[in-house]
């Protein structure tokens, strides 16, 4: 991880509308199917691509012996007398579900990201050759381009980085759509570039483990990273800074550690006038829970207990590299939570940045240690809004699930744009209340503060948010995103969503920002 282009890759893709010669070196086509109004399997007629007749061809294979296909299936279909003989993937487009009270219902959009995605996946699982492929589709917007670009890119993406016999061949694609002109260039497909990059960075950060990335490797990495980013200021607080300004959360989560902690600060100005979003990312490398020990089992994923970090990094450098009209200031608390002769103790009390002390009653709820010295940091230049992102609490994962994002928020109208971010981006998120009675949590008889209750596990995930609201001044409108379930797959990849470190929240933050660049104050 220390050489800068030791880093998974993005497929090449192209965009284009012009048909002469486009089958020249095709290796294989995606064409969607769908079902019609009279419960018929149709395929996208792809603008004049393919003429009326082989769609009738294609149309009757569907068809056969009425055969029900099931969502998102994909069929090999070759036919010499089809598209010059190229092997084609048909790809069934449809819901999972035919019932519509289900929240989160998935738009056409998504479903057609989703199917690509897997048939990508599938299509370069044991590649034996480079391939070229031809995708077709029925394009009838800019954002169906766009959510095939993003279902090729993040359907493709596999960690690959420590396999010597990594596969060495590579995946081209091309869009062919007649109806939309939109260029490989076009601003919509350059933020999704920039945003599929910037998901790929997050999981192959994800991935690394902790022995590769250590706070001070992770910090590295950034400052790499940035050299190919020009308007992203960027400042790394070592051990010693940390000491001499006062941050003694991240010092004492990272003290049991060889590995010394760090606080990294980026800075985005994309707006002279414009709102000021601060994102603060929860960057443990690995949580083993320190003396208050995980048993094994907990901790066997714990190497991704940096996925809030590595998701703030992620939108910072999209917003950067897209120039948003936006001014993010990204603070990254990053330490590695182990036990040794020198760790923080049960029972020590630690002075936060903003001098309120923190008696520690559990080791394993350091997430809220280091967040607290970074929200206090964040909230002294008074930005319009606070955003923070963890993997912070196993409860939260109870109440939602594996794949569902936790959000809590002091502002109701901030909610709504969360809300409408997260639906325009087809991430799975929900609002959770900010309760002020669960502050009884946080009750210590000799310090401002505890970090957690000794015997009360009731409500978690809200109150860890209880907890963290503490550090956060009165009029910042804030956002605390929980996401400890979805950040990390431990089974199967499915869709967009590989193995492993996945990038969730990345694009509902993104979109976030970007709506709140373009909205007068809230
Ligand atoms: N990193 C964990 C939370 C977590 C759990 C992340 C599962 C990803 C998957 C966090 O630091 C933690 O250990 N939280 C404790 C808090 C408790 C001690 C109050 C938890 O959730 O049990
Ligand atoms: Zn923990
Ligand atoms: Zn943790």
């Amino acid at each position: 991880m220390n050489n800068k282009n030791y880093a998974t890759k993005l497929i090449d893709i192209s965009i284009s509308s012009n048909k002469k010669n486009i089958l020249n070196n095709i290796n294989y086509i995606f064409l969607t199917f769908r079902k019609d109004k009279n419960n018929n399997y149709k395929v996208d007629s792809s603008d004049n691509l393919i003429s009326k007749d082989e769609i009738k061809e294609i149309n009757s294979f569907l068809q056969k012996n009425n055969k029900q296909w099931s969502a998102q299936e994909t069929v090999y279909y070759c036919n010499t007398k089809i598209l010059s003989g190229v092997p084609i993937i048909l790809i069934y487009l449809s819901n999972t579900t035919n019932k519509k009270a289900y929240d989160f219902q998935p738009s056409d959009n998504y479903i057609l990201k989703e199917s690509i995605a897997n048939a990508t996946r599938n299509l370069i699982k044991d590649m034996q050759k480079d391939i070229d492929l031809l995708i077709l589709s029925q394009i009838d917007n800019k954002l169906s381009i766009q959510n095939i670009y993003k279902g090729v890119q993040l359907g493709a993406y596999k960690f690959n980085l420590y396999l010597t016999n990594n596969n060495k061949y590579k995946l081209s694609a091309l869009i062919f759509s007649n109806n939309i002109e939109l260029s490989k260039d076009s601003k919509m497909i350059k933020r999704a570039e920039n945003e599929c990059s910037s998901i790929y960075v997050s999981r192959d950060l994800i991935n690394t483990p902790a022995n590769d990335l250590t706070p001070k490797k992770f910090a590295k990495y950034i400052s790499n990273d940035l050299t190919s980013i020009k308007n992203l200021k960027c400042n790394i607080l070592d051990k010693e800074e940390l000491t001499k300004k006062g941050y003694n959360g991240i010092l004492g989560v990272g003290q049991g550690s060889v590995n010394e902690p760090v606080l990294v600060h980026l800075q985005y100005k994309g707006a002279k006038s414009g709102p000021t979003v601060a994102l603060v990312g929860k960057g443990i490398t690995y949580d083993s829970g320190g003396l208050s020990l995980k048993p094994s089992n907990a901790m066997i994923s714990m190497k991704c207990d940096m996925s809030g970090a590595a998701a703030a990094y992620a939108i910072t450098r999209t917003i950067a590299l897209s120039n948003i009209n936006i001014n993010i200031d990204c603070w990254l608390p990053i330490a590695e939570n182990m036990l040794s002769g020198s760790s923080i103790r049960p029972s020590d009390i630690v002075k936060i940045y903003n001098n309120k002390t923190v008696e520690i009653n559990n080791t394993d709820a350091e997430g809220r240690i280091i967040l607290a010295d970074a929200l206090s940091r964040a909230s002294e230049d008074k930005p319009e809004y606070i955003i923070d992102i963890a993997t912070l609490t196993g409860a939260m994962v109870v109440a939602l699930g594996e794949k569902t994002i936790g959000v809590v928020s002091n502002n109701n109208k901030l909610k709504e744009i969360i809300t409408k971010s997260a639906k325009h981006v087809d991430e799975k998120l929900w609002h959770m209340p900010l309760v002020e009675e669960l502050q009884f949590h946080y009750k210590s008889n000799i310090a401002d503060l505890s970090n957690c209750h000794l015997t009360n596990r009731y409500a978690g995930g809200i109150s860890a948010a209880t907890f963290l609201y503490n550090f956060i001044d009165n009029d910042i409108k804030w956002a605390h995103f929980d996401i400890a379930g979805p950040a990390f797959n431990d089974s199967s990849p499915h869709g967009s969503t590989p193995s492993g470190g996945t990038g969730s929240a990345i694009a509902t933050i993104i979109e976030l920002c970007n709506q709140l660049s373009t909205k007068e104050e809230l």
